[in-house]
């Protein structure tokens, strides 16, 4: 019998490594009637797949998200999942939602979090991608007295570059489609040789390009990100 009856609980299963997910996270899930994650197109959802090894009898939950810009669609599918975990939640069952990464942090749970009753739910924080990919470049994300901002792939030329100029540390997420952007914005910005691209931290297919001048200048796969960092550092 589950312990939190009729409660959902937004899990962050960490950015890909399953051995990065907390002890915490792992409880929850286990001890879940309901596992609830989003599947793109394809059916394919990047954190079941992170938290695979945790999930046998609970009934799964997939949530199909379409690939579209309208926001609307995104809206629809979000209203229509926060009343079937609403009327489970009635029926006294504990939901726990897979977010990649942290729940909290550019992440679809916020969406479903906003829709449902916050006496009945809980979040577990996950470790995020930025954080991974500093330990995958073996690399500080700051030091000192440097500043560090995080902004995305869908933010206007302008935006991004005024951020390459002003801050120290920057990650730049959602770069998939938004590479050659990117590239160019390093480039104007004079920081094309600060920055470190990476793809699927933490899985099999895991990909760093420490020289992003090497990059093929065309769009990338969705989990990917940019670091760019201050090259003259003290020692
Ligand atoms: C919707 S956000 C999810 C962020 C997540 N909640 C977190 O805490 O990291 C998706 C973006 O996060 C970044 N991301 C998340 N996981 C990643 C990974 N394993 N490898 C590379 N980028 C990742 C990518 O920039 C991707 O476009």
């Amino acid at each position: 019998m589950s312990v939190y009856i009729g409660c959902f609980v937004g899990v962050g299963v960490g950015p890909g490594d399953p051995e990065l997910m907390t002890l915490k996270a792992v409880r929850h899930i286990e001890s879940a009637d309901v596992i609830a994650f989003l599947v793109n197109d394809k059916g394919h959802s990047q954190a079941k797949d992170i938290a695979n090894l945790f999930i046998e009898s609970q009934t799964l939950l997939p949530i199909l998200m379409p690939m579209a810009d309208d926001a609307k669609v995104g809206d629809a599918v979000y209203d229509q999942a926060s009343e079937q975990i609403q009327s489970l939640l009635d029926d006294n069952k504990k939901v726990v939602f897979l977010c990649e990464g942290d729940p909290l942090f550019y992440a679809s749970f916020t969406y479903l979090l906003s829709r449902l009753d916050h006496n009945s739910t809980l979040v577990v924080p996950g470790i995020s991608s930025p954080q991974s990919a500093a330990c995958a470049l073996q690399h500080p994300l700051t030091m000192l007295t440097e500043s560090y901002c995080v902004i995305t792939g869908r933010h206007d030329d302008a935006f991004i570059e005024s951020t390459l100029k002003n801050y120290d540390s920057i990650v730049i997420m959602k770069a998939g489609r938004a590479r050659v952007k990117i590239l160019n914005c390093l480039e104007n910005s004079n920081r094309l040789n600060e920055a470190k691209y990476l793809e699927y931290i933490g899985r099999d297919n895991e990909f760093i390009e420490e020289d992003v001048t090497q990059l093929d200048k065309q769009a990338g796969p969705y989990f990917s990100m940019f670091v760019v960092t201050k090259k003259d550092r003290p020692r």
